[in-house]
């Protein structure tokens, strides 16, 4: 009898993870989201079903719990892992530094005792360019130096990834693959799943499409002396549809590895864009005026950075392919769609 292979998709239900869960169902792989919905919104797997035409399974599981996680290791064979689940937002990270080590830290080490334990070779980390702090210069490839994170956000991905390369040196059957992404942004094209942060949004989009909703109030761009072209922060803001297929990208190169082995890729666009070339993009596919001030510098934020994305080209053969537009239209039409469906359903 086949068994079938599938693939635990840890923090399944959130921004990254329900694109993720979409491209793979699309190239033919069987995930299990494991998520306990503390930042995600069980309605996004409507929105994954309808996409993908399959129903998805679900396991309301928190992965720190390692307990409930071997049950899920023993009733499911999986054959690799892409582990999400952790929280992310830099600001709060400051002022509750213990859960976001206990969490972060902790749900990665159950993950990895227990691919020791039922023999899962595949392991894909979710690492971020926040590794690098403050580059000398852009873009940074994957050798650039690991600046000590200021904010312990940052230092959860740099123990993290200093943990699975201990775990791969001590000799452990497992073949890890980091993905350092860069700024993820926009939604699926449909319109039926994208990021919904809760709470009053930090990041950049969905702070911008809320207040041109009238939700929130107008937007501050946070500096406008920065050594950049006009002035203002400039990063690599990367489709979040791109950003996934780079997992099934990275998944398919992990099994083909025979050997045990740790590697690092950026995932970006290579392309730095500055905080106002969005906003004027909005306004280019909204057609619409933003109404937005400046403010002083966001403590915490670095000047530019972008990526090299020569290995992900050679390793993975993956490359971004959506534009900077396309992923503030989805962006934008996302946000129009939830909050009317969101309005029509209360
Ligand atoms: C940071 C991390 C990223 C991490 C993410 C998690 C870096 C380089 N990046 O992203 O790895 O995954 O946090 O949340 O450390 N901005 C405004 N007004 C706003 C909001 C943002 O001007 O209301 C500006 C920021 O100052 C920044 C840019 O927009 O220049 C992007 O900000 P944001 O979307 O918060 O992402 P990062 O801080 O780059």
């Amino acid at each position: 009898m086949n068994q079938i292979e599938y693939i635990l998709i840890t923090g399944g239900a959130g921004y990254i993870g329900s694109h993720t869960v979409v491209e793979l169902i699309q190239h033919g792989k069987t995930p299990v989201i494991v998520d306990d919905f503390r930042n995600a919104d069980p309605k996004i797997l409507r929105g994954v079903e309808e996409i993908s035409g399959n129903q998805v399974i679900c396991e309301r599981v928190d992965v720190c719990d390692e307990t409930a996680m071997r049950v899920l290791f023993e009733r499911y064979h999986f054959t690799g892992i892409i582990h999400f689940a952790a929280y992310k937002a830099v600001g709060e990270s400051v002022d509750e530094p213990l859960k976001y080590y206990s969490n972060n830290l902790n749900s990665l080490l159950v993950c990895l005792a227990l691919t020791e334990e039922f023999k899962v070779e595949n392991f894909l980390f979710s690492s971020s360019c926040t590794v690098y702090g403050q580059p000398e210069k852009s873009p940074v490839t994957e050798e650039s130096p690991i600046i000590e994170a200021k904010a312990p956000y940052g230092a959860t991905k740099q123990m993290c990834e200093r943990i699975l390369s201990d775990f791969v040196k001590s000799g452990a059957n497992i073949k890890v693959l980091n993905l350092r992404y860069f700024n993820p942004i926009g939604a699926h094209p449909s319109g039926k799943i994208g990021e919904l942060p809760s709470g009053k949004p930090n990041n950049l989009l969905p702070y911008l499409t809320q207040s041109a909703l009238g939700i929130l109030e107008e937007l501050t761009v946070y500096g406008n002396d920065y050594n950049t072209l006009d002035g203002t922060c400039l990063r690599d803001f990367i489709h979040v549809c791109d950003l996934a297929n780079a997992h099934v990208k990275g998944l398919d190169w992990l099994e083909n590895q025979q050997e045990a082995l740790n590697e690092i890729v950026n995932v970006g666009t290579g392309n730095g864009s500055s905080v106002l070339e969005i906003i004027h993009t909005f306004e280019k596919v909204a057609n619409r005026s933003l109404k937005w001030k400046f403010g002083p510098r966001r403590s915490g934020d670095v000047e530019q950075i972008f990526a090299d994305v020569t290995k992900a080209k050679k390793l993975l053969k993956w490359s971004a392919q959506k534009t900077l537009e396309d992923a503030v239209r989805d962006a934008w039409n996302w946000e129009q769609k939830w909050r009317n469906e969101t309005i029509d359903t209360n």
